[in-house]
């Protein structure tokens, strides 16, 4: 069975706090969200492997070390996970970024896939998915079934925000990605929103509604 990391930083729950209130802009919204996915990032890429390299400094050489030839991919499931990608470029600028939409059939709240552009060499990459909420866990689960029919093997998923139904789904249907939460909240409602949640990440991070 798969990890599951909640990370409990003051910072990220501090700005967790902030992204749930009703009175958060959705300028203030996506500054937060950028964030957030920067602090969760370091905390995601804590075991890339390290290498030493020759570095001269301006008082002598020495062996320094650096990220190891590592290759990483980003996979934001559209819409709202798009919200989350500058803040992981800002640590990783290097990393290729692939884009899954997926959106929610609002009657069955069954995934719906619509668009699919991975970097070829997906294989050989370490890959992070990134989506704010996991609620039922249908959208993730599809992203990641994508990943994995084109290739994809070493995959994780980050959420800043997960019901713990959507993480037993992503757990049963993936059990080898492990999943990096914000902060697991208590249930979903009638509509498979998050309780309490922060209502919908898309129209909240693109003033949709
Ligand atoms: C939201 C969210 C996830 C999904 C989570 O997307 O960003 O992708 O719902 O729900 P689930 O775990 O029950 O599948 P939404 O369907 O609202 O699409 P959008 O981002 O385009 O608004
Ligand atoms: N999608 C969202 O954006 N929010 C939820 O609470 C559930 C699904």
């Amino acid at each position: 069975m798969s990890k599951v990391f909640e990370m409990d930083h003051p910072l990220i729950q501090h700005k967790l706090s902030l992204l749930r209130s009703v009175e958060t802009s959705s300028k203030d919204f996506r500054e937060l969200t950028e964030e957030i996915a920067m602090l969760m990032g370091y905390e995601v890429t804590r075991d890339l492997p390290l290498e030493e390299v020759e570095v001269q400094t301006p008082i002598c050489a020495m062996k320094a070390k650096m990220i190891a030839g590592k290759k990483l991919g980003i996979v934001p499931v559209l819409r709202a996970g798009l919200g989350m990608v500058e803040g992981f470029l800002r640590l990783v600028p290097t990393a290729r970024v692939g884009h899954i939409g997926v959106y929610r059939d609002p009657e069955t709240f069954k995934p719906v896939e619509y668009y699919c552009k991975l970097p070829a060499d997906i294989g050989e990459r370490e890959l992070i998915v990134l989506d704010p909420m996991l609620a039922t866990g249908g959208s993730a689960a599809a992203a990641i079934d994508f990943i994995k029919e084109r290739g994809g093997k070493n995959i994780k998923m980050v959420c800043m925000i997960a019901a713990p139904e959507g993480i037993k789904a992503v757990q049963e249907a993936h059990p080898d990605v492990d999943i990096f939460v914000g902060c697991i909240d208590e249930c979903l409602n009638d509509h498979a929103y998050i309780v309490p949640g922060l209502g919908d990440a898309g129209d909240r991070l693109f003033g949709t509604k």
